[in-house]
């Protein structure tokens, strides 16, 4: 058990970035803000220290973990580099996209997993890459949620979680994506996504031309054989209360459905909660709601964060208006049918 320590670094930069290093460079493990979510990092070429993650997390030790650099050059320590995804690299880094690669032999098993590939990301956010830095170690870091709850998004989310697991939690505010990274595999010059995220598929493609979404993406379709991305294996982002995603013809079909639904939890005394835009707010007067805010960017910054909230006031359901699927659509409606394990009305 640990005595889990929050640093404040908007108050504290300096000396937070220094102990959270000096804890990465000794081999233990420290939970840190990147704009996508918080990761929970230890030295990535340190298996002992890796292995510290998954204890923490409860995580699956076949579910390989991202390892995150603070300058482009270090990809070639870890894995061998394609043209494809140099362009991605010389696009969007440092940013939200983690691009899969064959393995340099310096990677261990511990952080791929037994693969043969490695995943690998700079992320944007000053903080993580100043840690990466002072640490002087690459970061392995899965997001800092127990394994199988909505990722954390603040500080506080972490320390829900990992309380008493480990020895400190860096605090850099609210994360601005609010999802995880975009997943590319780009080990054969091919692109797949394997995971939606902030970096959308309509940008890639402006830049590559031709790519791919992995099955799975939107649909419960199990792979067979050994899983392209073994994460999305799991059940995942799911909050204690049960989700479902209310689909329509228009928005009078969805309203319609979800006061239905509601009001009929309500009879049963089980307390509905609706996720949804402002402008939607007036048409379910009556019933708790909390805020996805307005555009497309909105939601995904706030989903996981209302997912949360919505355990925190006893939700036993929770309804969630589905979205179109372009732009980070595709993220969001990845992330919720996952919570609502793929349930649909
Ligand atoms: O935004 C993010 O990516 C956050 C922050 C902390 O950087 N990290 C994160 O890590 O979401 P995690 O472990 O929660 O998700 C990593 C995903 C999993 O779905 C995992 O299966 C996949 O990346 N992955 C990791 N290595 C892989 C590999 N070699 N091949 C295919 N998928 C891989
Ligand atoms: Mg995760």
């Amino acid at each position: 058990m640990y005595k889990t320590k929050i640093i404040d670094l908007k108050k504290d930069r300096e000396t937070g970035i220094k102990k959270a290093g000096k804890i990465l460079k000794e081999g233990g493990v420290v939970a840190f803000p990147t704009e996508t979510v918080y990761g929970l990092g230890a030295d990535a070429l340190n298996a002992r220290a890796v292995k510290k993650i998954f204890e923490a997390k409860g995580r699956p030790a076949d579910n390989p973990l991202i390892v995150h650099i603070s300058k482009i050059t270090d990809v070639d320590k870890i894995a061998f580099v394609t043209d494809t995804a140099k362009k991605v690299m010389d696009t969007f880094w440092p940013g939200p996209i983690t691009i899969v690669l064959e393995a340099k032999d310096i990677v261990s098993d511990a952080v791929t997993a037994g693969l043969k590939t490695v995943a690998v990301r700079m992320p944007e956010n000053e903080y993580a890459r100043e840690l990466i830095k002072e640490s002087g170690v690459l970061i392995a870091a899965p997001s800092a949620n127990l394994s199988g709850r909505p990722s954390p998004t603040t500080a506080l989310h972490v320390k829900e979680d990992l309380n008493g697991k480990i020895p400190l939690i860096l605090d850099g505010g609210e994360c601005s994506v609010g999802l995880e990274s975009t997943v590319v595999d780009v080990s054969n010059d091919k692109c797949v996504i394997l995971r939606p995220g902030g970096v959308t598929l309509e940008m890639l493609k402006a830049v590559l031309g031709d790519v791919r979404l992995n099955d799975g993406v939107l649909s419960k379709k199990e792979v067979k054989g050994v899983p392209k991305s073994p994460g999305m294996k799991y059940k995942h982002y799911a909050p204690r209360a049960e989700v479902f995603i209310v689909e329509g013809k228009n928005e009078e079909e969805i309203t319609s459905k979800v006061i239905k639904h509601a009001s009929q939890d309500k009879e049963a005394s089980k307390k509905p909660v609706i996720l949804c835009t402002d402008k939607r707010a007036n048409v379910y007067s009556g019933f708790i709601l909390l805020s996805l805010g307005q555009s497309s960017e909105d939601i995904a910054k706030r989903l996981f964060y209302t997912l949360r909230e919505a355990d925190d006031i006893g939700a036993d359901t929770i309804y969630f208006e589905a979205i179109p699927e372009n732009g980070i659509g595709l993220a969001v409606m990845n992330r919720v049918l996952k919570s609502a394990a793929f349930k649909k009305i």
